[in-house]
């Protein structure tokens, strides 16, 4: 099978690595992809995998390219290509492509949609309003005394949302938003939730319309430095599984989240293939909905695919064709955790052009994979290109040896200005805190 995957991160160097594994796959693509998904071989005919110099929102000029190019599967990373409605132009050119189409993707896309679906189905999330209006929206956060979570409806460059500790803080998030118009149109309209305590978990499911297989959890590290301080990045770190749910909690997991959200989208005609990754807080009322994306998380695919054993063409074929029922998951033991090594400055403004060096090295360690995102090649060297430079993977019997075996890849590595957290999985190790039942507390 000749596929092309669309993206260029680490998340989209993880599927192409895994693709490639697939006796399935004859021919590999990826459009932009990075200085990563160009090195990798396929098992089949040991063929390189071809970059395509087109970007992700390049609907046009990737629909050309497929039209000359034949792909039979193109698998999308990630968001905006599916927001802008990738998945519908290419079934109408009649093309087989792996992701939501646009009304599905409006689960991530539109944060009113995402909401108002929960409350139609009952599915336990935050107490929450949307507004146009900022007198309205100022009344109901003062009436939580600031403590909430304001959200620009629409895609933000990860951006839009504020999570206010005060009124002051609540009252300026919606200013900026409502009447600032910071993200433009995608913040016309606001969400606005209740702030939720708890541990938050990723949870991923595979969906093929009417089935949807769920993953173990995984856990992302979104602030930039150790101890959870500083501001909020892209994700500096997973790893997976998580400790916090037991079986019967995974099971209460399918039964008040997953279930209702799939017969939801089936009786509203929603046709959902592809990745729903709902980031949940583990509260002590039960686990809530924070936020739904369509897509595969980044860097979650990182751990998932290290510790994934199907063979994932299958997988995505069987998900875009509505074929997943006869599928099961299967996971190696033990666990996988990623480091995010990235560039000094991230989230904020940082320099490109690094030397990276050490790879070569990393590249030989056992059960660790360096995934490449902010990278790319230039006369032989390979060079910073990105915030997030790579997530140093690895894998192994048990979370701890997982984490010890990935921060000894990352000490091979360096590139001026590294920066990278040294504390992950600090809440797992931990669990539970001394003194404390592990998450009982809910049932
Ligand atoms: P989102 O993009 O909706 O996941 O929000 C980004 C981050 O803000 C989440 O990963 C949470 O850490 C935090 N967050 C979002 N909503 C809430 C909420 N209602 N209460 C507390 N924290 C939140
Ligand atoms: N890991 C965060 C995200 O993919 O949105």
């Amino acid at each position: 099978m000749k596929i092309l995957v669309i993206g260029s991160g680490g998340r989209e160097h993880a599927i192409v690595w895994k693709l490639a594994q697939s006796p399935h796959c004859t021919s590999l693509w990826c459009a932009p992809g990075n200085a990563g998904t160009a090195t990798e071989r396929l098992a089949a005919n040991h063929s390189p995998v071809i970059n395509i110099p087109l970007g992700a929102e390049n609907l046009p000029g990737l629909l050309a390219w497929a039209q000359t190019n034949r792909p039979e599967l193109i698998v999308v990373g990630p968001d905006n290509p599916l927001a802008l409605g990738i998945v519908d132009l290419f079934q109408s050119h009649h093309f087989k492509i792996w992701g939501p189409n646009r009304q599905a993707a409006q689960f991530e896309s539109s944060k009113v949609f995402a909401q108002a679906f929960m409350a139609r189905h009952g599915i336990p999330t935050a107490q929450a309003e949307s507004f146009t209006d900022p007198v309205q929206a100022k009344i109901f956060t003062d009436s939580m005394g600031g403590r909430c979570a304001v959200k620009a409806d629409g895609l933000a460059l990860g951006k839009g949302v504020v999570v206010c500790a005060s009124q002051a803080e609540a009252r300026q998030a919606i200013d900026h938003m409502l009447v600032g118009h910071q993200f433009g149109e995608a913040s016309a309209r606001i969400v606005i939730q209740e702030f939720l305590e708890g541990i938050e978990v990723s949870l991923h499911a595979l969906c093929d319309g009417t089935s949807a297989l769920l993953f173990p959890t995984s856990q992302d590290h979104k602030r930039a430095f150790d101890g959870d301080l500083g501001p909020n990045t892209g994700g500096m770190g997973t790893y997976c599984p998580t400790p916090f749910l037991n079986e019967d909690q995974m099971a209460e997991v399918q039964r008040v989240i997953l279930k209702p959200w799939l017969k939801g989208c089936i009786q509203e005609g929603i046709d959902y293939r592809g990745i729903i990754y709902p980031g949940i807080m583990l509260t002590a009322k039960g686990p809530k909905v924070l936020e739904f994306n369509a897509r595969f998380g980044d860097p979650e695919t990182q751990v998932y695919l290290a510790r994934l054993e199907n063979d994932l063409v299958e997988l995505l074929d069987a998900s875009a064709t509505g074929q997943l029922a006869q599928h099961t998951l299967r996971w190696k033991a033990g666990a996988a955790l990623c480091v995010v090594m990235a560039s000094g400055g991230y989230p904020g403004h940082y320099a490109k052009g690094k030397t990276i060096q050490g790879l070569d090295k990393a590249s030989k360690l056992e059960k660790t994979k360096v995934f490449h995102a902010g990278t790319t090649l230039k006369n032989d060297q390979i060079l910073t290109h990105g915030g997030r430079v790579l997530g140093v993977t690895a894998w192994d019997s048990d979370l701890k040896a997982a984490r010890k075996r990935a921060y000894e890849a990352v000490q091979t590595i360096n590139f001026e200005g590294v920066m990278y957290r040294n504390d992950l999985a600090h809440r797992a190790l931990h669990y539970p805190p001394p003194g404390e039942n592990p998450r009982s507390g809910h049932n």
